[in-house]
């Protein structure tokens, strides 16, 4: 199948990535079908896009027409059959192996086998994923960034057994929907989190060590380096425990001390301090923002 030829994508996994990816792929005319684990978070994967659009609407960015189109192309349910019938799968499920290896099992005897199944893992091997399913060679890394409307790169990452042909849909796909592509072999971190995670792991250190405070690390990044923010308020916008995960992964791959998660995120992780999405990391979100 070739990239322009998709029409409707399965998403799983509606969290802040997968609600990201859904509103891309809805925004750019193609019907969406998402999976997640229970009501409850098929209606905050759906109310993650319904606010997100309002607010493109309310700044006379889209139209309210357009607003309603997009939201009638999205259908989220509990039931993983519900991909059966798509043109591509894009899983964007919790950074966990266990769960992604059981999902790619499943997605392949659920799907056509002729379609391409995209993960958007931030760190796991590609080539794990891959050896569930009976078709390897379509099995590839397409790696949004939060947040996906926003940010124009998709990382895309080729596996051990991905094929020529599956990399030159994933990137003509990636530009279909508006993004930038390059192109990273399936090593942990890919190329951005490789660079990110010692970054922001030093960030969460040199708070710890009392070295400055977090407003201060914040704005020393964002006015001396001119990133749209600091690393702190970066992992509250990434979530602890995702980060935490992350730089788990590149520990293991590596065995390099750069990537060991620092002992204060691991202790915020575990006090349920994940940053936005908890409602509080480094900084305080329970009256709606820093
Ligand atoms: N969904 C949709 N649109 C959003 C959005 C969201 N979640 N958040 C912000 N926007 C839009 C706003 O509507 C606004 O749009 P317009 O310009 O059309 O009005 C625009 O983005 C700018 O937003 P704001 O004015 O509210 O705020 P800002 O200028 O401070 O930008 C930001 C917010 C886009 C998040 C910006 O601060 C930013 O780019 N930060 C860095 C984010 C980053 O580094 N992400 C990478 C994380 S690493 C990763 O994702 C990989 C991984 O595996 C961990």
């Amino acid at each position: 199948m070739k990239a322009d030829e998709v029409q409707k994508v399965g998403v799983i996994g509606a969290g802040i990535m997968g609600s990201g990816i859904i509103e891309v792929l809805a925004r750019s005319g193609q019907d969406v079908v998402f999976v997640e684990v229970s009501d409850d978070k098929v209606g905050s994967g759906r109310g993650a896009v319904e606010k997100s659009t309002r607010r493109a609407v309310d700044k006379g960015k889209l139209s309210a027409e357009d607003r309603d189109g997009i939201l009638e192309r999205i259908t989220g349910g509990t039931d993983i059959e519900a991909v059966a019938d798509v043109d591509l799968v894009i899983e964007a499920a919790t950074e966990d192996l266990d769960i992604k290896t059981e999902l790619f099992a499943k997605l392949d005897t659920l799907t056509r086998e002729d379609i391409v199944l995209a993960t958007n893992t931030s760190s796991l091997p590609i080539a794990e994923l891959a050896a569930e399913t009976s078709r390897p060679d379509k099995v590839v890394g397409m790696h949004f960034f939060n947040p996906p409307p926003v940010l124009k790169l998709l990382e895309v990452v080729r596996g051990l057994q991905t094929s020529d042909e599956t990399i030159e849909f994933a990137r003509a796909y990636g530009e279909r929907i508006g993004k930038t592509t390059v192109l990273t072999k399936d090593r942990a971190g890919f190329i951005v989190n490789f660079l990110l995670v010692p970054y922001l792991n030093s960030a969460v250190q040199m708070l710890d060590d009392g070295f400055a405070s977090k407003e201060d690390i914040d704005t020393a990044v964002q006015l001396g380096l001119a990133h749209p923010m600091g690393p702190l308020t970066l992992l509250d916008l990434i979530g602890l425990d995702t980060a935490l995960a992350i730089s788990g992964v590149l520990y293991d791959e590596f065995k390099d001390p750069i990537y060991a998660a620092p002992t204060l995120m691991k202790r915020m992780v575990a006090a349920g301090y994940l940053g936005r999405k908890s409602g509080r990391g480094f900084y305080d979100y329970s009256g709606g923002g820093k």
